[in-house]
């Protein structure tokens, strides 16, 4: 049977690349998914806190995140849902990892990376300074391997922008397996569940991802965007001025973040998508673009606006979640206890 686990931050209502990257993946998982299999997905508060948040903020992040996956239809009797800061087996696997992590690995991870270079040192522009960067953020790829790790997952379904950290993820189970070995190795190794559009483009920037920290608003679209907003932000949309439409993501980002939406709304394939717009302009492709991606965010946004305000329902649901999450994680835990000497 397959353990499919998968997490998303609470820092703001889900955009498109969340949806089309992983959220929509999470419900085809679970509506295909055999009985026996399990499906545990998390809402990860702890990983939030690397970045400063606003306590009120990230309060009512935590709780409108649960009402979108269950707007979406992630359903709570097939799916465990729950806040990942409700479950400290999370923290006490991730120290023990951190403890068999070596320093190296960290440093060559690319969100880590990229932190760093905007890092500059204030007297001298071209050195780098760690100092100020906060430890949580260097060892953030530890606590997503204990996520993960803690539910012996086979499967976790992301976005491309998390290969790197799903790798770590099996070097640490690999580690963790040779490191303490008895009759049998502890961890699976999880493998990545990947969809056609696994990166989505910000619509402002088509070199560079769609992502909920980009100062420009226009940059994505949320899944409660109304429809007037869903429409402003494609229509305005940076394509480029080659004349008809083709499917060109190294040459043509703009165009072909676009075509990817819309094949992604009618489970089509891109490139399928283009041939039919290959004598049309920008105009008509961006249209049909709005008109699918409302098609697709009407449901979830009436769904949502119903389950926002019912937070003792939510409330219910989480704790439930949590109480299934512990089940599960409290074996794993009990086993990796014990394979290290700490019974
Ligand atoms: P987060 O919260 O940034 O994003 C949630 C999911 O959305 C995907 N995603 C995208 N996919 C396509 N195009 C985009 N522009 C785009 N932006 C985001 C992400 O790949 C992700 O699947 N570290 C994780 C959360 C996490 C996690 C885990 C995931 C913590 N522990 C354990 C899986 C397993 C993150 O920051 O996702």
């Amino acid at each position: 049977p397959r353990v499919i686990f998968s997490g998303i931050q609470p820092t703001g209502i889900p955009h498109l690349g969340n949806f089309f990257g992983a959220l929509l993946n999470w419900v085809k998982l679970q509506n295909d998914a055999r009985p026996e299999d399990k499906l545990i997905f998390s809402i990860v508060g702890w990983h939030a806190l690397t970045l400063p948040q606003d306590p009120q903020a990230l309060r009512t992040a935590r709780r409108e995140i649960l009402a979108v996956l269950l707007a979406i239809g992630l359903d709570p009797r097939r799916s465990v849902i729950f806040h990942q800061d409700a479950n400290p087996d999370h923290t006490e696997l991730a120290w023990i990892l951190n403890c068999l992590t070596p320093v190296g690995k960290l440093r060559r991870m690319t969100t880590w990376k990229s932190k760093l270079a905007t890092s500059r040192n204030a007297n001298d522009e071209s050195e780098v300074d760690e100092s100020l960067l906060n430890a949580g953020l260097f060892t953030y790829p530890v606590l997503q391997a204990a996520d993960i790790l803690a539910y012996k997952a086979t499967h976790v379904p992301v976005g491309e922008d998390q290969e790197q950290h799903l790798e770590l993820s099996r070097d640490l189970a690999d580690i963790f397996n040779r490191t303490f070995k008895a009759r049998s190795s502890l961890f699976p190794l999880p493998q990545h569940i990947i969809t056609p559009s696994r990166r989505i483009l910000s619509m402002r920037d088509p070199s560079s991802k769609m992502s909920k920290s980009s100062p420009d608003q226009n940059s994505r679209i949320l899944l409660t965007d109304s429809m007037s907003a869903v429409q402003k932000k494609i229509r305005s949309a940076v394509t480029d001025s080659i004349t008809g439409v083709t499917y060109d993501p190294q040459n043509r980002p703009g165009a072909a973040n676009l075509l990817t939406i819309l094949a992604a709304c009618t489970g089509e394939d891109a490139s399928a998508v283009a041939a039919r717009y290959a004598d049309k302009g920008h105009g008509a492709l961006k249209a049909d673009v709005a008109d699918a991606v409302e098609e697709v965010l009407k449901g979830p946004r009436a769904e949502f606006e119903k389950l926002r305000g019912q937070t003792e329902y939510l409330d219910g649901v989480a704790r439930q979640g949590a109480e299934r999450a512990r089940e599960i994680s409290g074996e794993t835990l009990r086993e990796v206890r014990a394979r290290v000497g700490l019974v």
